[in-house]
């Protein structure tokens, strides 16, 4: 791929990831989010944050058994989608649904055992949008910096337990969920195990 072709698909997972924010935020303008219009985005922003977290979970094992390198320029972009998604999801939490109480939401928090779940989730990526610029990747150096973007996993699987817990009857949909994130991690376990290591040397090396 050329540079004129990756800078154009760049270009288009920064602005498609953008369209569901935007399609919300339309839709909430025009009041068309149905009766229960914060609950509403509060399960889309959820969707999206859980989906965006195992888009960019899948661009490592995608790019290593397709053979298309370019591809790993998508990682970054899609994870502070994730991040930037669970945001939203919960300051719509906390603001429409809690009226921006502190005390409201920590007793939610302890009520609810799914939303201590969810904010485990949400704090575990912190530091990686914070640790996402390439200064950052410098400063960290390469081995320590993957290392820590690991806790991407953990994030995937809280935000799949949360969602999970929370799901009334049908789990159906939360299991298909489980069910990617567990081949994501199989195949990260395996890739593990496949890596010669040099004596003495702690080459992590493959990223997500
Ligand atoms: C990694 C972070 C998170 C992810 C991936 C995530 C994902 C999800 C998903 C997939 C759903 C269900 C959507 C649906 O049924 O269509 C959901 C629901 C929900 N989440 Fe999260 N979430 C995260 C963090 C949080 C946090 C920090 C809070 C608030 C403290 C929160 C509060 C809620 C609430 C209130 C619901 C709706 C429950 C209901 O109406 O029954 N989530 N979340």
């Amino acid at each position: 791929m050329n540079d004129h072709d990756l800078r154009f698909a760049k270009r288009l997972v920064l602005l498609n990831s953008a369209v569901p924010a935007v399609v919300l935020g339309w839709d909430a303008w025009h009041h068309q989010l149905g009766a229960n219009p914060v609950n509403f985005a509060i399960l889309t922003t959820g969707m999206l944050a859980l989906v965006f977290l195992l888009l960019t979970l899948l661009v490592t094992p995608l790019r290593v058994l397709s053979g298309w390198n370019w591809i790993i320029f998508s990682r970054r972009t899609l994870g502070l989608y994730a991040f930037f998604y669970a945001a939203l999801h919960f300051l719509i939490f906390f603001s429409l649904d809690r009226g921006f109480s502190v005390a409201s939401t920590v007793s939610e928090m302890v009520q609810r055992k799914y939303l201590l779940v969810g904010i485990t989730g949400l704090l575990v990526m912190v530091p990686l949008a914070v640790t996402s610029t390439n200064a950052m990747i410098k400063r960290l150096g390469g081995k320590r910096w993957r290392a820590l973007h690991r806790l991407a996993y953990v994030a995937a699987v809280a935000g799949v337990i949360h969602y999970y817990m929370q799901v009334k009857k049908d789990v159906r949909q939360p299991l298909a969920f489980a069910a990617v994130l567990a081949i994501l991690l199989g195949y990260r376990w395996w890739a593990t195990l496949r890596r010669p290591v040099p004596a003495g040397a702690g080459k992590a090396g493959g990223g997500l």
